[in-house]
Parts: structure tokens; C-alpha cells; sequence
């Protein structure tokens, strides 16, 4: 009996001792980073039994530095499970670690470190994105500018490299979604129905590496009736334009037949003609051919160009303006 009792009476100074061990204060446990981009949280667990009064206390500094830790003054004697650190872990270029410790009265607990942290691994996500519509085109248009307290962070100073936006467009009226990935942005949606409307969201990514990311919200934008007005106004144009150009091909075919007519060669020339035709009627005759007169005439108009040359003064006035016109104009 001796032996139990003794075991009972350690077992009771043991948990005694314990209790009063308590005293000393339970540190927090699950220390970690909650980032998105330009918004990094340091989150907690309470320990085990935690007092009602107790408070924690946070801080941070740059890894593989020299700097030693720094108080977070935002963040000091608070009862809440987070803290937001985004202030002072904005660098894309650096690492951080932070650490937290409870507080009750004065007692404190050993400190809880994270791992260490990049802005570069916060999980992505964009502020927005702004619709406009041409027709059935959908412009978009990223916002990449993040604000964080008093602070404005830019999304592609953290994510330098390989950008990638897969662009849901949801038609309203019956779910139906597609996705597209567009490597800019700025973009357009082409070729949508008309008469539909379409909701659009954004998610943002990364090619080289694996990175949890947030959708944005959906921005709806209805498309409306095909511009009938702008068709027929476009018609109306192509039509009477058409029409002008006939007009004009057959005023044009109507001045030169006009043009033709009463033109008549200088009276030397038509003097030459005739003694030419009729000497060439006499050869005509003389050879006895029925037919001959529509080929006197046809051949008389075909070797004009050979007596222009042999005759070059009479024609000259009007037979050399015209190619120094074409030449000019
Ligand atoms: C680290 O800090 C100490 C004093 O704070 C300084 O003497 C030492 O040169 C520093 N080392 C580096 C690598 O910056
Ligand atoms: C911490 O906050 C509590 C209440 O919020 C207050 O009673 C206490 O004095 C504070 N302690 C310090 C060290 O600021
Ligand atoms: C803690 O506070 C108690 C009274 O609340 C005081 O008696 C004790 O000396 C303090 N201990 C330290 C280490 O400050
Ligand atoms: C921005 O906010 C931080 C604390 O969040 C403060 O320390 C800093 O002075 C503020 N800067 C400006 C320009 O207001
Ligand atoms: C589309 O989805 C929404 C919610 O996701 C739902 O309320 C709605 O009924 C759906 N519409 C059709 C036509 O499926
Ligand atoms: C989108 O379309 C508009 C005309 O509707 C054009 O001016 C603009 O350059 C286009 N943008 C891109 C990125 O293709």
C-alpha cells in the first residue's frame, strides 16, 4: 500500500507542480504567413489553455541580415490571432521571418518563430479589372495596382516574370464559361454574341511555378442588338457609291463617244485623208473588191498614226498635249 501511496502523493505534487508551471504562460503555436499580394498576415493558434487575459506580441525581421528583431508596433500586447505585417515584409526581393509570444501581466512565453517568408509567395490576385465594349468586343483592362494601408504595391514588381491572366467569360444567360489565357493586360474579347451578356473574372498566374491565386470578381457587360442603323448607313454609302461609279463610267463612255464625233483633224490632214482615200478608193476599185469599203475605212484609221509620223506638223497640237498631260497630272 506504502508504494501506491507514495506514487499518488508524486502523481498529485507532479500535476501540482504542473499547475503551478502553468504560470509561466503557453506559448502560441501554428505560426504562419496568410499572404496574398500586399497583404501579409502573421496568423496564430492560442496554446492549450489559454488564459482569458492573455495578450501576444509580434515581431519581424529580414532574413539572412544582420538586423536583429523588431517590435511591431501595431502589434503589441494585442488579444487578436493575427497581425497584419504587410508594412514591414514589402520587399519582393527579400526574405522575412517574424515571431510571436504570449503576455499575461508579467508573464511571457518563449517565442514562436515562422518560417522564412517571400512577398513572391503570396498568393496572387489583382485588384479588378474595367470592361468597355466596341460592338460585339469587349475591351479589358487589369488592374494591377494593389493598395495596402497607405501604400500602393504593383502586382508585376512582385511577380516579375512569366505573367499569365486566365480570363473567364461566363455567358449569363446560361452559365456557359470559357476560359482564355492572355499573357497582357490589356485585351480584347472578340466575336461574342450579340444581344448576350457576359460576366468576366480574372486569374491571375504564374508559368514557372505553382502558386495558389484569387479570381476576381466577376464584372458583367451586356452586348446589344447588332447596329442596324450603322449597316444601313454603311449600305446606303456602298450603294451610292456604286451607283456614282456607274454614273460616272457612263458619263464618261458618253463624253468620249461625244468627244469623238465632232473632233474633226485639222483641215491639212483632212485634206491628206481625202486625197489618201481617194486614193485608196481607186486601189480599192482598181482591185475590184465588193467589200472593200469597211476595210478602207477601218485600215484608214489604222494607218493614221503612220502619216502622223510622215505628217507630224499639222497634228502636233493636239497629238503631243496629251501625253504631256499623262506625264504632269
Ligand atoms: C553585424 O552587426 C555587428 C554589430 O551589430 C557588426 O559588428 C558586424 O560587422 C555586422 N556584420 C555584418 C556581416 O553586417
Ligand atoms: C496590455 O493591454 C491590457 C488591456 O488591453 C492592459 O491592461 C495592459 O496594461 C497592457 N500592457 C502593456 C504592457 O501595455
Ligand atoms: C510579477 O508580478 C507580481 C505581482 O503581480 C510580482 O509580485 C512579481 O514580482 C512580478 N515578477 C516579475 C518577474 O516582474
Ligand atoms: C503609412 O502607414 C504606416 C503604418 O501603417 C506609418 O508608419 C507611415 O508613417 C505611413 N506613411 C504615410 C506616408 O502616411
Ligand atoms: C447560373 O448559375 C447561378 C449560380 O451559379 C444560378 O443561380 C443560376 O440558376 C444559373 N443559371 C442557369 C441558367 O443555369
Ligand atoms: C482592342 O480593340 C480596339 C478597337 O476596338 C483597338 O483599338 C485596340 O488596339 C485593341 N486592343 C488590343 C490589345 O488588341
Amino acid at each position: 500500500m506504502a508504494p501506491s501511496a507514495t506514487a499518488l502523493a508524486l502523481c498529485v505534487a507532479l500535476f501540482l507542480t504542473r499547475r503551478t508551471d502553468g504560470e509561466m504562460l503557453e506559448g502560441p503555436t501554428d505560426v504562419r504567413f496568410v499572404a496574398e499580394i500586399a497583404h501579409h498576415l502573421l496568423r496564430w493558434e492560442p496554446g492549450h489553455n489559454p488564459r482569458s487575459d492573455v495578450r501576444y506580441e509580434v515581431e519581424h525581421r529580414v532574413y539572412g541580415t544582420n538586423f536583429s528583431w523588431m517590435a511591431t508596433p501595431n502589434c503589441r500586447n494585442i488579444s487578436e490571432l493575427s497581425c497584419d505585417l504587410t508594412y514591414y515584409t514589402l520587399d519582393p526581393a527579400l526574405r522575412y521571418y517574424a515571431r510571436v509570444r504570449a503576455v499575461a501581466r508579467n508573464h511571457t512565453s518563449p517565442w514562436q518563430r515562422t518560417n522564412s517568408f517571400s512577398p513572391r509567395e503570396a498568393s496572387l490576385r489583382l485588384s479588378g479589372q474595367s470592361l468597355s465594349l466596341t460592338g460585339n468586343t469587349i475591351h479589358v483592362q487589369l488592374q494591377l495596382l494593389l493598395r495596402a494601408g497607405n501604400l500602393t504595391v504593383k502586382y508585376d514588381d512582385v511577380q516579375k516574370h512569366t505573367r499569365r491572366y486566365w480570363v473567364y467569360v461566363r455567358r449569363a444567360q446560361d452559365n456557359r464559361t470559357y476560359k482564355v489565357l492572355k499573357t497582357t493586360p490589356e485585351f480584347n474579347i472578340t466575336n461574342l454574341f450579340w444581344d448576350t451578356e457576359y460576366c468576366i473574372s480574372v486569374e491571375p498566374d504564374v508559368a514557372s511555378r505553382r502558386i495558389h491565386a484569387t479570381r476576381t470578381d466577376e464584372h458583367c457587360v451586356a452586348i446589344g442588338g447588332r447596329d442596324r442603323s450603322a449597316e444601313l448607313v454603311l449600305s446606303i454609302v456602298s450603294s451610292s457609291f456604286i451607283t456614282l461609279l456607274l454614273l460616272g463610267l457612263l458619263g464618261a463612255l458618253l463624253v468620249c463617244t461625244y468627244i469623238k464625233k465632232p473632233v474633226r483633224p485639222p483641215s491639212v490632214l483632212k485634206s491628206f485623208i481625202k486625197q489618201s482615200s481617194l486614193w485608196m478608193e481607186q486601189e480599192s476599185l482598181s482591185s475590184g473588191s465588193p467589200d472593200a469599203d469597211p476595210i478602207q475605212q477601218l485600215f484608214l484609221c489604222q494607218k493614221e498614226p503612220q502619216q502622223d509620223s510622215t505628217q507630224r506638223r499639222p497634228r502636233s497640237p493636239w497629238a503631243q498635249g496629251h501625253p504631256q498631260d499623262q506625264g504632269w497630272h
